[in-house]
């Protein structure tokens, strides 16, 4: 026996004078999603660190796409389009589409998916009997799927999007004031490239199955404290002035179904007055802050 026989374990090739080493194969990931607001980042930085994708979309045809990426039509509440979007896939990132848990982790364990990384919603109430509105109640179901289902899961818990303000953009483009409902309610807006680069460490590297990350921004904004940020990123005075809550309600019902827009005025209203909990989840993982409002505003700039 020689010495090279003695300290390789036997599963391992060892090249042969003459013969290349090759490069570690990386496995094929599926994000979901990848359209959405998160889906593109997580998309673009798998891409950039040189990871086969994935991608799966209702509408491809609607999108452009990295010419690296293999893009597949599907919709993940048609259990039927599952299986050949999951076919060689190792590691899942997953939209939440509600209802849709069950069908997916069935077709995920019959694909021999490893990791999935759920985007789920700062909603979910590990402690609550029951969950508080639709919005975390979808996402809770999601993770209920995932928990029981053998797969190596990890739940990403959002507050809210930093880029949910881009509704604000006609009134910016039209003028120095954004009138809402509650200019006091207050969150820790998160910036949606942070949120990815959780999901692409997650799904790239070991040691965080079983992981729940609470994803803030670093600090605890009102809409009128967004409003003045805004402005002062754009060199110009622009403030929030407060209208109704129902008048808002009635003009946000053309887009968005009652019940859900039920629960985004409940938690505006419960969050007025209070400073939304700070977690280091980002920093723990991606060994960077998270970005601010303000760093958020400047990347969208040309958007107000
Ligand atoms: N906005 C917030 O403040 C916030 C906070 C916490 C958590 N979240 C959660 O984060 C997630 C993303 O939210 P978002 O508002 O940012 O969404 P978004 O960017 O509009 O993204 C939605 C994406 O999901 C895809 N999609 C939707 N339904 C699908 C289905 N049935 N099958 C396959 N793909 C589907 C769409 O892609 P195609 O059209 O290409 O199919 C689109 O790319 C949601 O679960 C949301 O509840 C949001």
């Amino acid at each position: 026996m020689t010495n090279t026989d003695k300290l390789q374990p036997s599963h391992i090739d060892i090249p042969q004078a003459g013969q290349q080493a090759q490069p570690e194969e990386k496995a094929t990931i599926l994000v979901t999603g990848a359209t959405g607001n998160v889906g593109r980042h997580v998309l673009a930085l798998l891409v950039a660190g040189g990871h086969p994708v994935r991608a799966l979309s209702r509408a491809p045809q609607a999108a452009v796409w990295p010419a690296e990426v293999d893009v597949v039509a599907g919709d993940l509440a048609d259990p039927a389009a599952l299986d050949a979007a999951l076919t060689g896939v190792e590691a899942v990132f997953l939209f939440a589409a509600p209802g849709s848990g069950p069908a997916f982790v069935a077709a995920a364990q019959r694909a021999g998916v490893r990791r999935v990384v759920l985007l789920s919603s700062g909603g979910v109430d590990d402690d609550a009997p029951v969950q508080d509105g639709p919005i975390a109640a979808y996402h809770a179901e999601l993770e209920n799927a995932l928990r029981g289902s053998g797969l190596a899961w990890t739940f990403l818990r959002p507050d809210v999007f930093a880029a949910n303000t881009l509704m604000w953009a006609g009134q910016t483009k039209a003028g120095d004031v954004v009138r809402g409902a509650y200019a006091q309610a207050a969150a820790a807006p998160v910036h949606e490239a942070d949120i990815a680069a959780v999901a692409v460490a997650a799904l790239t590297q070991d040691g965080h199955a079983g992981q729940i990350y609470r994803l803030t921004g670093p600090e605890s904004l009102t809409h009128a404290d967004q409003a003045t940020i805004l402005g002062r990123a754009l060199d110009r005075p622009i403030h929030y002035a407060e209208l109704p809550a129902e008048a808002v309600r009635q003009m946000m019902s053309a887009h968005v179904p009652g019940p859900i827009l039920d629960d985004i005025f409940t938690t505006w209203a419960a969050s007025v007055g209070r400073l939304a909990p700070i977690t280091t989840d980002i920093e723990k993982v991606t060994g960077r802050p998270a970005r601010s409002y303000h760093h958020w505003v400047l990347d969208h700039a040309t958007s107000f």
